[in-house]
Order: structure tokens, then C-alpha cells, then sequence
């Protein structure tokens, strides 16, 4: 099989290239073809001839998207489009990343896959938008929303907060948002078992359990050996340009049904610790 990944060079596309093994894997990353140039996007689609797509490249900072909802809905929803219609000339199935932006956080319960999108960011708006849009254009599409990524590829969560506690006696993290951190080599070797089941449909992918910033803090810190105190603040106290849901934990229950069960986010934690401690 033939697979295409647009985003080849962020913290996903960087394990999807080291874990998509058997098969012909091309990566993409903005400067070989920008999503957002229709005809680019075609020539490199039509060049890499794939049986899959795998559509990870986005503009993901959350809160560049509220000063810049322009490029974000460009890159997202538009840039999403221009694959989707490229991928549909070659005949490939595209998997589209999505995030638990697209819901609104009321919820006090896991969030269903055919639960009602309500995204009260720009980042969420773009995501929820090309959801519908590759709908539409692509039927059987495969949209993976996934949540707090955090890898050994890039700026994380668990990076800034390692970087901090090394530095200081005490850090405060809200403790009034809670999700489902996912670690990225576990979310790539889902994605390639999900293609190899040829899955469609929305699907939800994070590690298993869930958490609040402050807990995922508290055990990256200890899993880490410091000493430094995280202190539980609020979101008020902690303001930032984008609204983030307060409850935003995605349920597996799609997931499940293919057969596949992902390992839980304290797991995948240690091994992300572990993986640090080797390379550093
Ligand atoms: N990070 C999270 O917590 C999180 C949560 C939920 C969902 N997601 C979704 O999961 C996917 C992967 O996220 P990530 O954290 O791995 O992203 P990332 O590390 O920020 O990487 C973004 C990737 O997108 C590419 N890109 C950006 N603009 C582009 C453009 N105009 N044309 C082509 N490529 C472009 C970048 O390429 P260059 O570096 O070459 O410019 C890079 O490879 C995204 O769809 C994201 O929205 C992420």
C-alpha cells in the first residue's frame, strides 16, 4: 500500500512516519506542498499515487487562531477541503484529524462521536467546519479527534512543564479543564491500524483515563523525579485568547468496535518519560 502523510514534520506526522512500517510512506511537510494551494496539493497527490492520505497538518495554535481566524480557517477547513478533493481524484481514503475542540465542554460525561458539535474556539469552528465539509465531499472519510498530543517531536505539555519544574521551586496548572492526554506514537500506531481496517466514520483516539491539567502535571513532575510543587490554579487566573473546554474527555466506544483498545494515559506517560530519559 501507498500512503501520503501531509504533516509529516509535526509531533504526529513525525511518529506516523517512524511507526507506518510495510508499507511506501511519503511525508509532507508545508514546504513540499502548502494545503492551501488546491493545485500543489493535486500535483503532489497525483504524483505520490496513495491508497491512503493521512491529513495531519493543521494550524494548531490554539490561541494564533483567535488573532488570525483568516490563515486558520484557510489552513483547516479550506487547506482540509483542497486534500479531500485531490484524494477523491486518485481514488485514496483520507484520514482527517480532528480535535474535542469541536464540543462545547458542558458535558459532564464522555463525549459520543455523534454527540452535537458546538466548537466556542476558532481552532474548534475550523475543525468542526471541515468535519462537515469532508463529510459531504467524502462519505466513507475517516475523522480521528484526538486530544492533549504530547510526543517526543516537538513542543508538549509535558515538555514545557519538565522545562519549568527544572527551574522553579512551584508552577501552577489549572485544574478546572479535563481531557484525555494522548501520547503520539500510540495515536499513529492506531491510525495505521485503523487504515489497515479500513475504517470511516468519526472514531475517537486518546489514551486511556482522563485527567485534569493539574493531575497530568502533578504526575509528569513525580514520574520525573522533582521535587518542585504544582499548586492547582483556575482558568480564570490563568486567562488565555482561546476558550477551552472545561470537559472535553472523548469516549472509545467507536474505537472499541474496530477491535482496537488504546493503552492508558499513565502508561504512556512512563514511556514518554523513559524515551526522554534515553535521548537526553
Ligand atoms: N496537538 C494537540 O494537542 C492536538 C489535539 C487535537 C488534535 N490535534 C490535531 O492533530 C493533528 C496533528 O497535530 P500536531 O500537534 O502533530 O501538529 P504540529 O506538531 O503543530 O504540526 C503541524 C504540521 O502541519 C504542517 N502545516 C502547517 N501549516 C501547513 C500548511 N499550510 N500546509 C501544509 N502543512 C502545514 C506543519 O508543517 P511544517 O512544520 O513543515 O510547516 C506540521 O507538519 C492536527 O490536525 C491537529 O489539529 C492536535
Amino acid at each position: 500500500m501507498r500512503v501520503t502523510i501531509f504533516g509529516a514534520s509535526g509531533l504526529l506526522g513525525k511518529a506516523l512516519m517512524r511507526e507506518w512500517r510495510e508499507d511506501t510512506v511519503t511525508g509532507l511537510r508545508s514546504s513540499d506542498a502548502d494545503i492551501r494551494d488546491a493545485e500543489r496539493v493535486r500535483q503532489a497527490v497525483q504524483k505520490t499515487s496513495p491508497g491512503w492520505i493521512v491529513l495531519a497538518a493543521a494550524y494548531t495554535d490554539v490561541d494564533g487562531c483567535e488573532s488570525n481566524p483568516d490563515l486558520a480557517f484557510a489552513v483547516n477547513r479550506d487547506g482540509a477541503i483542497n486534500v479531500a478533493t485531490a484524494a477523491r481524484l486518485v481514488g485514496a481514503r483520507l484520514v482527517f484529524l480532528s480535535s474535542d475542540y469541536v464540543f462545547d465542554g458542558r458535558k459532564t460525561t464522555p463525549y459520543e462521536t455523534d454527540d452535537t458539535r458546538n466548537p466556542q474556539s476558532v481552532y474548534g469552528r475550523t475543525k468542526a467546519e471541515a468535519e462537515i465539509k469532508l463529510q459531504e465531499l467524502m462519505p466513507d472519510c475517516c475523522i480521528v479527534r484526538t486530544s492533549w498530543l504530547f510526543g517526543m517531536d516537538g513542543k508538549c505539555f509535558p515538555d514545557t512543564i519538565l522545562k519549568l519544574a527544572a527551574n522553579r521551586p512551584a508552577i501552577d496548572v489549572v485544574n478546572d479543564q479535563r481531557g484525555c492526554p494522548t501520547y503520539a506514537l500510540d495515536l499513529a500506531r492506531a491510525i495505521v491500524r485503523l487504515c489497515r481496517k479500513n475504517a470511516s466514520g468519526i472514531v475517537h483516539v486518546t489514551n486511556a483515563g482522563d485527567c485534569t491539567w493539574f493531575e497530568f502535571a502533578e504526575e509528569i513532575v513525580q514520574g520525573a523525579g522533582l521535587t518542585t510543587t504544582v499548586r492547582p490554579a483556575s482558568s480564570q487566573h490563568m486567562s488565555r485568547p482561546a476558550h477551552r473546554p472545561a470537559y472535553s474527555v472523548l469516549s472509545p466506544s467507536r474505537l472499541k468496535g474496530f477491535g482496537l483498545e488504546m493503552p492508558s494515559w499513565h502508561d504512556a506517560l512512563q514511556r514518554y518519560l523513559e524515551q526522554r530519559q534515553l535521548t537526553s
